[in-house]
């Protein structure tokens, strides 16, 4: 089966490898740009927010899916110029992908759908701020409403701060922010798989969201990853699909705007049991990093099945017993003003432990200057071209091990091995509290 896959950071290079590595009939085309992705396929250059782009390209190609990882072409609209051009798209309209795209059209379809979350206020005025910030008391969770990379929520006791992010947001044309309780209890990311009617639910993972150990410092896109969470309670998972997925899903197909691709359920599982901290319409970067290490049938099959209405006659993903840990190093100043270029070394080293593989995510090859004088350089050696950081995430290091232990280890022994100026990492991946929930925990 012929696939492009839009989108190049370290999502799309999990994706990738988990297509061809759990189906032998992957053919795939890729956008350039990311030297780990660039690897497992044919690269081409084109912009994954130009749907006519896109669809020339999977056209003329004759590919059979298009997989779009990245939330930016889904809000494009690239889905609906694949659809229009009759080409099978596995990810959501922009219509469905307002789920993702607006946190107050998320939470109006939650309503909707009876969906448990957090009580919010959307507001588009700062006097709006002022009162729902006072209403809903500290510790502080402001939204901004629309896309943000990564960057859009702030959680704070400091009452100032959740102003001044709401302000900030505000000041934009039609700014708003939604403003919402505080859900206590550990996160967890589900992954759903929908064809706009059948939800089929991948296994559950954990993220950690602050760039500093003990969940400290600032949000971030997520500094790592783990799975399986053996402290999860076996029946949540079925009852997430069943009060969270399914009837977001009937609900969206309701308003005549369903939604094929990956319905990413955020959730806390607080005292008074999962309440849905966010939708993405798309994979978690870096869940799954993590996820996908353990699918062992095909990915392909069941995002071909997604894309074309038949996700019901595709078998249930089969998955590993073994653990696998993704720990992200990010550059210098992530999640703020970042400082690129530094040479990177070691990846070759790291993926020699057993179990390792790095996943590239904001990584570029520089090529070695040609030499004016002929082969080889002044000392007679040939110049090598060099890998630099280029992104806020640069390498997610995955782990594999027979349990999270091992796959912790495995993990950081490949993250010991890679250098660059200036990396930081977390050193508790895939770690939680003895705590992390109460026995008597339901959902
Ligand atoms: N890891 C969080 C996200 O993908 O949005």
């Amino acid at each position: 089966m012929k696939v492009l896959l839009v989108g190049n950071g370290g999502r799309e290079h999990a994706l990738a490898r988990a297509m061809v590595r759990t189906s032998d009939d992957v053919e795939l085309l890729i956008q350039a740009g990311n030297p780990g992705l660039d690897e497992l396929g044919t690269a081409h250059r084109f912009n994954p927010l130009d749907p006519e782009a896109v669809c020339a390209l999977a056209h003329d190609n004759a590919v059979d899916l298009v997989v779009i990882g990245p939330e930016a072409p889904l809000v494009a609209g690239i889905a609906d110029a694949l659809a229009d051009a009759g080409i099978p798209c596995f990810g959501p309209t922009k219509a469905a992908a307002q789920l993702e795209a607006s946190k107050s059209f998320a939470k109006d379809v939650m309503e909707a759908a009876g969906v448990a979350t957090a009580r919010a206020f959307t507001c588009t005025t700062i006097e709006q701020v002022d009162a729902a910030l006072d209403e809903l008391g500290a510790p502080h969770v402001v939204k901004d409403d629309a896309l943000a990379a990564g960057k859009g929520v702030v959680v704070t006791e400091d009452r100032q701060a959740a102003r001044n992010h709401a302000q900030a947001c505000l000041a934009r044309p039609d700014g708003a922010v939604v403003i919402e309780d505080y859900l206590d209890g550990p996160e967890v990311s589900l992954f759903c798989l929908s064809d706009g009617t059948t939800v089929v639910p991948l296994v559950p993972a954990q993220d950690f969201k602050r760039l500093l150990d003990n969940n400290g410092g600032p949000n971030t896109g997520g500094m790592g990853a783990y799975t399986p969470l053996p402290w999860l309670p076996e029946d949540v998972v079925d009852h997430v699909v069943d009060t969270v997925a399914v009837p977001t899903v009937v609900e969206m197909a309701r308003r005549g705007t369903p939604f094929i691709g990956l319905l990413y359920c955020g959730l806390a599982l607080t005292s008074r049991g999962v309440r849905v901290v966010e939708f993405n319409a798309r994979f978690g970067d870096p869940e799954t990093q993590a996820v996908l290490e353990r699918l062992q049938s095909p990915l392909i099959d069941l995002l071909y099945g997604a894309a074309t209405g038949t996700l019901a006659e595709v078998p249930a993903p089969r998955w590993s017993e073994d653990a696998a840990v993704c720990v992200v190093m990010a550059s210098f100043g992530y999640p703020g003003v970042l400082r690129t270029g530094e040479t990177i070394t070691g990846i070759d080293d790291a993926e020699a432990v057993e179990g390792v593989h790095v996943i590239h995510a904001g990584t570029t090859l520089i090529p070695a200057e040609p030499d004016p004088n002929g082969a080889g350089n002044c000392c007679g050696v040939e110049a090598e071209d060099a890998l630099v950081n280029s992104g806020g995430r640069v390498l997610n290091v995955v782990g594999r091990g027979a349990t999270i232990e091992a796959a912790r280890e495995a993990a950081y022994a490949g993250v010991a091995r890679i250098r660059f100026s200036g990396e930081q990492h977390r050193s508790d991946i895939a770690t939680w509290p003895e705590d992390v929930l109460a026995d008597d925990w339901r959902p």
